[in-house]
């Protein structure tokens, strides 16, 4: 069983990340379903940055991205992958950073409050596995350093798991 997460929000976002890196290792357990160590992880996400309105995974299946685990308000079933910041991320297989959604061609908005958004695509064995979003409802609340800690993050929750066998559908 889960620990509650101890998070200080007083610190740095890096700081915020390392105190979640370390807490995520016994939050998220390899012997659990793949399903529920999404959900704890978005959770936690949302839990721990303020700047954060919804944490959350489309997972792919049938070449389409479909909504997975999330944090915040209900959101988009189906998104096709190269269709907005998701499906661009999915395509492209690189992350994303949105500073202003309004200014990204074909954002997909499921929320109207969302400013801004970071995508990270979720690669296992060299295939996509869907992706990791983040939204904010501030302009420009994502840059380099959410990439690179949403990267070793999310490195981190792939390599627990075995993906061979999932499957959203
Ligand atoms: N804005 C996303 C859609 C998903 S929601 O943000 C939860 C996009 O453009 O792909």
């Amino acid at each position: 069983m889960a620990e509650e997460l101890k998070l200080n929000k007083s610190l740095s976002d890096e700081e915020i990340y390392f105190q979640l890196k370390s807490q995520l290792n016994y939050l998220i357990l390899s012997d659990e379903p793949i399903i529920s160590g999404m959900a704890n992880f978005s959770a936690a996400l949302k839990q721990a940055f303020d700047k954060i309105s919804w944490a959350g995974f489309y997972l792919a299946a049938d070449d389409k991205l479909f909504l997975g685990p999330f944090a915040g308000n209900t959101a988009c079933v189906e998104i096709q992958i190269g269709k907005g910041v998701c499906g661009t991320a999915a395509e492209k297989l690189q992350t994303v950073i949105v500073e202003d959604v309004d200014k990204f061609p074909g954002h997909i908005a499921c929320d109207s409050g969302s400013r801004s958004e970071i995508v990270v695509p979720l690669i296992s064995g060299g295939n996509l596995v869907g992706v990791l979003d983040l939204d904010s409802y501030s302009y420009s609340a994502f840059n380099g350093i959410d990439k690179k800690y949403l990267e070793d993050l999310s490195s981190d929750f792939i390599s627990k798991f075995d993906f061979s066998n999932f499957s959203i559908k």
